[in-house]
């Protein structure tokens, strides 16, 4: 056994070298960025008496840090539910360990017959190993008005491109095997998770989206009635022959920017500051230089670039997504214009 800090949380734990679906319980390091931006996101959005569901709560590390970390007020109960008995032993282990006695509820079931036999939660976060599409029933109807439901897929082979037939299996879609594949693997995943809603009219608008290492993670806001659930259908479609997909916005501006401003660890800074910085521009996929470089000759430089078409009116920001991109709003033609330009000043 191994002792652990994350954040605020203590957490005991079998260290291992690799994580694997096949280990009961596991501590995976490298999900620590996925945990710390579900408590900047909840404390971004203030709201209080939050009833939480952790229906695959692992050692219980994300409820822990819940526990210690959100701003007061913001809990009502916190639920950590586990199929796996080493797992619920381990989240009361680790509880004691944190001296968290209160709001607090532990249950070893499993995740689908939990959120079944609840009344509903206005937090349901779906983290499992691989596809969350076990779950997404469940989750949906467990959805209380103007809940949010957090998704974590790290199936990023499917639904990034690299095995089309298991994505249109699993998530009704073509995906994309080009720079855009993640940002297009996200918005395959929204849609997939907003139809599922659908059946129980129930809109599911992303606030917070993003693609990291080997996953893909979504927040979605639920908002309850049919005309909502018919303007979200209304924004599905096709991109590049990817989809269908969803083609709305992939964050809520107001809460990208203080999912940054909250943030205090500097190993985080420059991604949530990049994820803010591009969450106001309305554009479905980026313009990866090198792949324009490919076709139009060298690129200028990406700073350059960003200010001249800032200058010229339009929206422009580096991407999270990918290095050397750019998201805007300017249409081809006209960035491949402006590039020959500033190749004929320099
Ligand atoms: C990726 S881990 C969860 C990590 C955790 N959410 C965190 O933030 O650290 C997935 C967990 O889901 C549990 N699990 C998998 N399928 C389940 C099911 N059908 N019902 C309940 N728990 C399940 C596993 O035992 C495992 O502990």
């Amino acid at each position: 056994m191994a002792l652990i800090i994350e954040g605020k949380a203590s957490i005991e734990v079998n260290p291992a070298k690799v994580v694997s679906k096949k280990m009961e319980v596991f501590y995976n390091p490298l999900m620590e960025l996925n945990r710390s931006v579900s408590v900047l996101l909840l404390n971004s959005i203030g709201k209080k008496g939050m009833q939480i569901a952790l229906p695959l709560a692992g050692t219980g590390v994300r409820g822990i840090r819940f526990l210690k970390e959100l701003d007061k007020g913001i809990i009502k109960s916190v639920c950590m539910n586990d199929y796996s008995k080493k797992a619920v032993s381990s989240i009361k282990k680790n509880l004691k360990l944190n001296k968290i006695s209160s709001k607090v509820k532990v249950s070893m079931n499993d995740a689908n017959l939990f959120l079944l036999n609840s009344k509903g939660f206005d937090y349901i976060d779906i983290d499992p190993f691989g596809s969350p599409n076990p779950f997404l029933d469940s989750s949906a109807k467990r959805l209380s008005r103007n809940s949010i439901l957090a998704v974590t897929a790290t199936d990023t082979s499917s639904l990034a491109g690299s095995h089309i037939k298991a994505c249109i299996r699993k998530y009704w879609a073509m995906p994309l095997r080009t720079a855009i594949m993640h940002e297009i693997g996200l918005r395959i995943l929204i849609r997939k998770c907003q139809l599922i809603a659908a059946q129980y009219d129930k809109a599911l608008v992303p606030v917070y989206s993003y693609s990291s290492d080997h996953y893909l993670r979504v927040y979605m806001e639920c908002r309850k009635g049919k005309s909502h659930v018919d303007s979200v259908l209304k924004m599905h479609g096709f991109h590049e022959n990817a989809g269908p997909l969803w083609l709305g916005s992939l964050w809520n501006t107001k809460i990208a920017e203080a999912v940054f401003g909250l943030n205090k660890e500097q190993k985080y800074a420059k991604f949530l500051k990049t994820i803010s910085e591009e969450s106001p521009i309305d554009s479905v996929g980026f313009y990866h230089l090198p792949s324009l470089a490919s076709r139009h000759g060298n690129m200028p430089r990406i700073g350059q670039l960003i200010s001249e078409l800032k200058s010229r009116g339009f929206k422009a920001a580096r991407t999270h997504f990918m290095e050397n991109s750019i998201r805007s709003n300017v249409p081809y033609e006209g960035l491949i214009e402006i590039t020959e330009k500033l190749k004929f000043k320099a």
